[in-house]
């Protein structure tokens, strides 16, 4: 019997029997269905979609038009394994048109995610236009040149995003049930920001927008009451432009360099009863966390936010977290999104992470006792070695897709193989959007194809 080659796989399929054509479907909003639960019967007496809400029908649109023009005769039962399903784009360190943007929430979209990360700043670019601070664009967006290890691009690389076009791909994304998160990363990978307001870094500058990869000492200054008047400021633009329950606010590597040995920064923990510069972070990011909810808006923060232990009310993306905090704070009650380094991050090799590495993994992190605690799932695109939409293709597709699969389809009803055979077919659908995915010789390499990872990391050392 003929399987389907849907993806993310439905959790529930009864065949019924023969082959049958598939028509537009007769469609109906059940209460008793979840928000994003749908059946879907394709049989001779036609295509019948039943679902939660209009999303859910959305999602049984996403698997109708996967079973193509004709399928065996058909009961789905679906609903996704975990609420939160993602993908993050760094528009940083290169920066992808409206256009592109648009074919990755198309094809995120196909697979049932619900989330677009929108990584807008950091130390090689503020890509984001604040009305308020006009300032953090017009000085942040332009750097003077870019040299990411082996891949060196002289003259200037700049721009950043209106609030129109911004609003366009909220747009763009609520029409297919997909949130935009916005990131706007502090106190650390603020150079750009910095190069706009010295004043607001611990030595008063100047600082340079930084032009190839690293975690930079510069930060935002803790002691200055004006950094916050600033963030303040941005973020009330963000808000403006975004209409997102949660808001990300960064976090992650911030160097404690010059908190050590400014002024304003030791004035603040002494005034704060702050024991460190680890607990002045915590103080920092729960000051705008406060911000936000008095905002009606909630946080997301990358793990390092917990370090200090005094961060409480985020939803915590883990990307790298050898102390575990991540799973402590799940296991007190928080929440957190799984974006493991090792095995979700796009931007390395296949040597380096085969994609059945990424399918495989498991996303309810050792340790946590509840898997309530894991919300989901979210696959990062950084940018620093990738300065064109068809390797960003390459590199995402079909990572993307095994971490969308991850996010709906129930660990039991998972296999790599069958996984890989359903994209064979799947990927019909990528070209209808315009993108390519890398072949299927490039996923698994063998033992010494991995290799070629040692000439990558030696290129990640070939800095200026
Ligand atoms: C990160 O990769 N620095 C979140
Ligand atoms: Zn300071």
């Amino acid at each position: 019997m003929r399987k389907i080659n849907v993806i993310p796989l439905p959790n529930k399929i009864t065949y019924l029997g023969g082959e049958t054509e598939t028509a537009a479907p007769e469609t109906s909003v059940c209460e008793s269905l979840g928000e994003e639960e749908y059946i879907l019967t394709v049989d001779k007496d036609g295509t019948k979609l039943a679902g939660g809400s209009e999303k859910a029908l959305f999602y049984g649109m996403q698997t109708l038009r996967q079973l193509g023009k004709s399928c065996p005769c058909i009961r789905i039962e679906d609903k996704p394994a975990f609420p939160y399903r993602g993908f993050m784009l760094d528009t940083v360190r290169h920066i992808f048109s409206i256009e592109d943007t648009k074919k990755l929430i198309d094809a995120a979209a196909s697979v049932k995610m619900n989330v677009m990360h929108w990584h807008l700043t950091d130390d090689q670019g503020f890509r984001f236009f604040s009305s308020r601070r006009t300032d953090a664009t017009k000085k942040g967006s332009v750097r003077e040149k870019s040299n990411f290890g082996k891949l060196k691009e002289s003259g200037s690389y700049g721009g950043y995003f209106t609030p129109e076009e911004m609003k366009e791909i909220v747009d763009y994304c609520a029409e297919r049930y997909i949130t935009v998160i916005p990131e706007f990363d502090i106190p650390g990978h603020t150079s750009a920001m910095l190069h706009a307001y010295p004043h607001l870094s611990c030595t008063g500058g100047p600082i340079d927008i930084k032009t190839c990869q690293g975690i930079f000492d510069d930060i935002l200054c803790a002691g200055k009451d004006e950094t916050f008047e600033t963030v303040f400021d941005i973020l009330s633009d963000i808000i403006e432009i975004f209409p997102s329950e949660y808001i990300h606010i960064g976090g992650d590597e911030a160097p404690k360099k010059r908190w050590k040995n400014c002024p304003d920064c030791q004035k603040r923990i002494a005034d704060e009863g702050l024991k460190n510069e680890e607990e002045l972070q915590g103080w920092f990011t729960n000051k705008v966390v406060e911000f936000l909810e008095s905002n009606g808006r909630k946080s997301v923060v990358w793990n390092e936010s917990l370090r200090s232990g005094l961060v409480k009310n985020s939803l915590v993306q883990m990307w790298m977290d050898r102390k575990k905090d991540s799973v402590a704070y799940a296991n007190k009650g928080g929440k957190i999104i799984v974006s493991d380094f090792f095995h979700y991050y796009c931007d390395y090799p296949y040597g380096m992470t085969p994609l059945a590495k990424t399918y495989n993994f498991d996303p309810i992190l050792k340790g946590i006792k509840n898997s309530n605690s894991v919300v989901g799932v979210e696959a990062p695109i950084w940018t620093e070695y990738i300065n064109n939409f068809d390797r960003l293709c390459f590199m995402c597709f079909p990572r993307f897709t095994a971490v969308a699969e991850t996010g709906w389809t129930e660990k039991q009803n998972k296999n790599v193989g069958d996984f890989c055979r359903r994209f064979e077919k799947y990927s019909d659908i990528l070209s209808e959007i315009g993108i390519t995915p890398s072949p299927a010789s490039e996923w698994n390499p063998s033992p010494l194809k991995r290799l070629k990872i040692i000439s990558f990391l030696l290129g990640l050392l070939d800095r200026e």
